[in-house]
């Protein structure tokens, strides 16, 4: 019961289970995990694919010969496991050179540096056969006023994507892009901060069909938003193209807890919307073990995120599944929303002096309360 099996699709960052604890207090607490290491041990514990950063593989200063190396090995556990890499990314945030941002660094050797180590490992992420190439978009953004002007920013933000949609179109790559928004950190406002803007900035782009999303639930969260309403927007646009689940607690500091830890609740209603929509990516997971695990612990803490995942699909099926809650549904009037408010030859003439009963519709309760209970309690187990 609980064990995860290739066709729940399941996947994480190399990043994640390699995380060693460096945080702005203090040092290390775990030695490095190399990429073909971390590949192993996440083909044993049932996981589908991985997504990597360049620099999860190999340094940002490795010489040809070494990258060769580095990137053999990791290929050679993709082979032997039959792990799958889904979803490829750079690092762009690390380096000192970074640290004021990349497609909008003020530098323009900067930016024009940044787009190269992004081709660099597109052509990486294509030969790996990865489908979504994530962007996020971490040092872009600012500490100051004066010092960056948002809207030149946004500019230079749009030529990036559109460089690197030509790239990708005439390589003749099978790769799409996904925008990873957050709101803050490591910047003190990060350029992007929510699905709204993203799904915003992409229609600006040359090749708006390339560029999709790939929402964080900590990340919305960290805002004080709805992940859920975020992700369904992002459906009902066509952008979900990736997803980083993991775990949070309200506006704070961006904690990546293993997905179904911090907003339990939330997790619940990610996994509904999932589980009863078209999306057919990876299940994956952006968390950090926390600092204070050893190896043990971060295994532990990997596999839980799959665990609560199928723990919580066995829960959203039972809500949906059960008679109470089909009838709860249908008093709170659920499926009525789905009805266009015109009928099929009306127009606004058609409503233009509509007049209802407005005392009895003022007084009609929603029976959304009962509704959500039976949610609630098939959440905490008692149903
Ligand atoms: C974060 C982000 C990152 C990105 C990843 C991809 O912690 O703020 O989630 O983990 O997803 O680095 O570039
Ligand atoms: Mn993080
Ligand atoms: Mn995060
Ligand atoms: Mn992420």
């Amino acid at each position: 019961r609980y064990e995860p099996r290739k066709e729940d699709k399941f996947s994480f960052g190399i990043w994640t289970v390699g995380w060693q604890g460096v945080d702005v207090f203090g040092p290390a607490t775990r030695p490095p995990m190399p990429a073909d290491r971390a590949v192993y041990k996440l083909a044993e514990l049932g996981a589908y694919g991985v997504n990597f950063h360049d620099n999860d593989v190999f340094p940002f200063d490795a010489k040809a010969a070494d990258r060769d190396k580095l990137v053999g090995a990791f290929r050679k556990a993709l082979t032997d496991t039959g792990l799958v890499v889904t979803t490829a990314t750079t690092n762009l945030f690390s380096h000192p050179i970074f640290k004021d941002g990349t497609f909008t660094a003020n530098d323009r050797d900067v930016r024009r540096f940044a787009l190269r180590k992004v081709m660099d490992n597109l052509d990486l992420a294509a030969e790996l056969r990865a489908s979504v190439y994530v962007c996020w978009g971490g040092r872009e953004g600012a500490e100051t006023g004066a010092a960056k002007d948002v809207r030149t920013a946004l500019d230079r933000y749009k030529e990036a994507f559109d460089i690197l949609s030509d790239y990708v179109l005439q390589r003749g790559y099978d790769l799409r892009f996904a925008i990873e928004p957050k709101p803050n950190e490591p910047r003190g406002d990060i350029f992007l901060p929510t699905i709204g803007h993203a799904l915003a900035f992409i229609e600006e782009l040359e090749h708006p069909e390339l560029v999709g999303l790939n929402p964080e639930i900590g990340h919305e969260e960290m805002a004080g938003l709805n992940y859920v309403h975020g992700l369904a927007q992002a459906l009902w646009q066509k952008k979900l193209f990736h997803i980083d689940l993991n775990g949070q607690n309200g506006p704070r500091f961006d904690q990546d807890l293993r997905f179904g830890a911090g907003n339990a609740r939330g997790a619940f209603w990610v996994v509904d919307l999932l589980d009863t929509s078209d999306y057919a990516g990876p299940i994956h997971f952006d968390f950090k073990p926390p600092r204070t695990e050893d190896d043990q612990g971060v295994w532990v803490s990997a596999a839980a995120n799959m665990r609560n995942w199928l723990i919580l699909r066995e829960k959203v099926r039972a809500f949906r599944a059960d008679p109470e809650a089909r009838e709860a549904l249908k008093a709170a009037r659920v499926d009525q929303l789905a009805i266009p408010t015109l009928g099929e030859d009306e127009t606004w003439h058609a409503i233009r002096n509509f007049s209802p009963d407005i005392d009895a519709l003022a007084k009609r309760g929603t029976a959304f309360e009962r509704l959500d209970q039976l949610a609630l309690e098939h959440l905490y187990g008692i149903r």
